[in-house]
């Protein structure tokens, strides 16, 4: 089973073990489907359409987030990896939910599935390997009047999620990629949680640890290359408060067509010319 940091099974997790380190990420990850949930509902109450939505869980991990969205109409769950699928099928079906196995970086795939009314993409868009290409696809798979919820860590990951993640993106960095790739936020939601070293350390070296942690050689060369992260870890562990652990979550909006950039030919093109202007 992979690493609770990678992806989390509520029903498995110690809620109360050493430091609550399982019981923060249960409610950091639960929060934001309960977060993704509430928006959906509101909006869609406040466009007059209640009910009967069809919404994508695009990288649903165990599936118990897809259960959550069911209650706001069919919920398809989407996820790389078999053994997540199966779980989810086996642990968080029910008539409106589907699970399927796929890649979010398969476009193909991605066409494949059809328009939602909401695409739900949490704690994905760093997992992807071209983030605006995967945003510029959740424009495409919208409905007419169909939203998006994205979210994804706010803070420094890197050092300890590569190869898992492929990016950190700031809160600016996250602004600039919606309106690059034709969305307007209207939502936003942070969650910030300060994680002790000891309780940390204790987790990953207790028999039933689940967060998964790269080879020694892996940090060294990430902090060959990245030092600030580095002192930032060393100030969070010494004088700090600890670990920060967050996240930032998006209710998206499309804009219409005209004010959207929507293919990386346009915004070279629009470039290019800037360059000459
Ligand atoms: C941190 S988990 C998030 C799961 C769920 N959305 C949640 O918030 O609990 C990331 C998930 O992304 C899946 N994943 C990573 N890369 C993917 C890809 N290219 N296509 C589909 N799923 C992917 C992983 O298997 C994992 O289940």
């Amino acid at each position: 089973m992979a690493g609770i940091t990678e992806r989390v099974y509520p029903k498995e997790m110690d809620r109360n073990g050493v430091g609550n380190i399982q019981g923060v990420m249960y409610e950091v990850f639960t929060t934001r489907y309960k977060v993704a949930r509430n928006w959906l509902g509101g909006y869609f109450q406040e466009q007059g359409r209640n009910g009967n939505l069809r919404i994508l869980d695009i990288a649903c991990g165990s599936g118990y987030g897809t259960e959550i969205l069911s209650s706001l109409g069919e919920s398809v769950g989407v996820d790389l990896d078999p053994e997540a699928v199966e779980y989810a099928q086996n642990n968080y079906s029910n008539p409106r939910t589907s699970f399927v196995e796929g890649n979010a970086d398969d476009f193909d795939f991605l066409e494949s599935l059809g328009k939602f009314d909401a695409v739900v993409s949490l704690a994905t868009v760093e997992h992807v390997a071209d983030a605006q290409e995967y945003m510029r696809w959740i424009y495409r798979a919208l409905r007419p009047g169909g939203v998006s919820v994205v979210c994804f860590p706010s803070v420094v990951t890197m050092d300890w999620a590569i190869p898992h993640h492929k990016r950190d993106i700031s809160r600016r960095a996250a602004r600039r990629l919606f309106r690059k790739t034709g969305f307007e936020v209207k939502w936003d939601f942070y969650q910030n949680h300060r994680l002790d070293i000891r309780h940390l350390i204790n987790e990953v070296t207790h028999q039933d640890n689940q967060i998964p942690v790269p080879p020694l050689v892996q940090w060294l060369k990430y902090y060959l290359t990245h030092p600030h992260h580095l002192a930032l870890r060393a100030y969070e562990t010494t004088i700090g408060r600890g670990i920060h652990f967050g996240d930032q979550e998006y209710l998206l909006k499309p804009l219409p067509e005209a004010d959207a950039v929507p293919t990386k030919a346009r915004s070279r093109a629009a470039r290019l010319r800037e360059s000459f202007s």
